[in-house]
């Protein structure tokens, strides 16, 4: 694989590579797509006024989250999408280990969590609503012998289907059939196609995680579980938490009066989080929502922020806002398309290198230093959500 300088450079090399669908599947986003749009303009806002003499000489970046030590605060957040390599979440899940930092890996993923948790101990396992109290203890007691050291839940999600710019036609499965419907675009990328043909296998479209000692179901089969699954409670939330005994995070969260709510229902973390803006559109942009929810239980919870998130410079904003470290959605799935394990890699070391040379600019020595004080804030930029 060829080194891309940038991840927006690897966003091209996915966008060649893919299929259509398939690349417009990692776009996501939903309805007009606004929430997903702040999400990269907000961090844009966000300015610095660096130093140019007396320069520190050496940065740490190393922290912890959720008990476990990264070498730089950036962790891979959970995706659910399949399709786009034939390693998937293994070579994610490797990368992430060469670099030394966490993996989130989806209950809606193509691997199962014993090979992923196999690669990377640093494994947290993600978990949707879904199935009811009974399935979610199995899946999560599953994750739990195939070595993962923590569980995050996700409960930003309204089930909202339309974008403005259309949407995917996801099949069902990979059968005959489909596989027929998609030629004609999948034989516009061939190097993707290769990398499957050589690999033995076609795009898996099922979710083992959640096979319940069954079979796989697939994805539209997890999906329908999901939205005939009763709706979470606080109480729900609480119950899991103590289900699981180890770190927990709860993903998702925008408001300072649900952040205090996690507080209460015992988390570990939350992540300031609207889904990548693939929830409700018109939510702002996480790094706006930051600033009130680090004030009010910054020092009771780890809170770590995902959204937008595309260079080490929104890394080091985040983590100036109160944030302990970053969560990375598309940046790493840009990376995956581009160039599997190497592409993954690669983008984690444009977040580090990033990282350094913002600190280096700064004039500080360690991402624990970083305060908004070495921020230029416009005023209006806040959003104080749930005060
Ligand atoms: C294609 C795609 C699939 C996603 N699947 C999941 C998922 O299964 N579980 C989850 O908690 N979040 C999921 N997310 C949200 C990400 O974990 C993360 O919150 C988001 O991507 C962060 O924004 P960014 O992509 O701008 O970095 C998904 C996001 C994308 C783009």
């Amino acid at each position: 694989m060829d080194w891309f300088e940038t991840t927006a450079e690897a966003q091209r090399r996915a966008q060649k590579r893919l299929p259509p669908s398939v690349y417009s599947a990692l776009v996501a986003g939903s309805e007009q797509g606004i929430t997903v749009a702040d999400n990269l303009s907000a961090f844009g806002e966000l300015g610095f006024a660096p130093h140019i003499a007396g320069l520190s000489g050496k940065r740490d970046m190393a922290t912890t989250v959720m008990g476990q030590s990264l070498s730089l605060p950036v962790i891979i957040s959970p995706t659910g999408v399949q399709a786009v390599n034939p390693d998937g979440e293994v070579a994610v899940a490797r990368a992430a280990a060469a670099r030394g930092t966490a993996m989130g890996l989806s209950s809606f993923a193509s691997k199962p969590i014993e090979e992923v948790a196999a690669v990377n101990p640093q494994t947290f396992f993600q978990m949707y609503w879904t199935g009811g109290r009974d399935k979610l203890v199995g899946r999560m007691e599953r994750a739990r012998a195939a070595g993962a050291v923590g569980l995050i839940i996700t409960t930003d999600w309204s089930f909202s289907s339309g974008r403005d710019w259309g949407s995917p036609a996801i099949p069902e499965k990979m059968d005959l059939r489909a596989m027929l419907r998609f030629a004609p675009e999948a034989v516009r990328r061939p190097r993707w196609l290769f990398d499957f043909a050589r690999a033995g296998r076609v795009p898996d479209l099922s979710a083992p995680n959640l096979a319940d000692g069954g079979a796989a179901p697939t994805f539209f089969g997890a999906y329908g579980e999901w939205m005939q699954t009763p709706l979470p409670t606080w109480e729900d939330i609480s119950w899991l938490r103590e289900q699981w005994g180890g770190p927990f995070m709860l993903k998702g969260v925008m408001r300072v009066d649900d952040a205090k709510r996690a507080v209460d229902a015992g988390v570990t973390a939350i992540s300031v989080s609207n889904h990548g803006g693939n929830n409700l559109d018109g939510t702002p942009a996480p790094i706006r929502a930051l600033p009130a929810i680090a004030e009010a239980v910054g020092q009771q919870v780890e809170i770590v922020l995902d959204g937008g998130v595309r260079r080490g410079s929104d890394v080091v904003k985040a983590v100036a806002l109160g944030a302990r470290a970053v969560m990375i959605g598309r940046a790493y799935l840009w990376g995956l398309a581009a160039g599997g394990q190497a592409g993954v890699e690669n983008v984690l070391d444009i977040l580090r290198g990033g990282i350094d040379s913002a600190l280096l600019g700064l004039g500080l020595s360690s991402v624990h230093d970083l305060s908004a004080a070495d921020l230029v804030v416009p005023a209006g930029f806040r959003r104080d959500l749930g005060l």
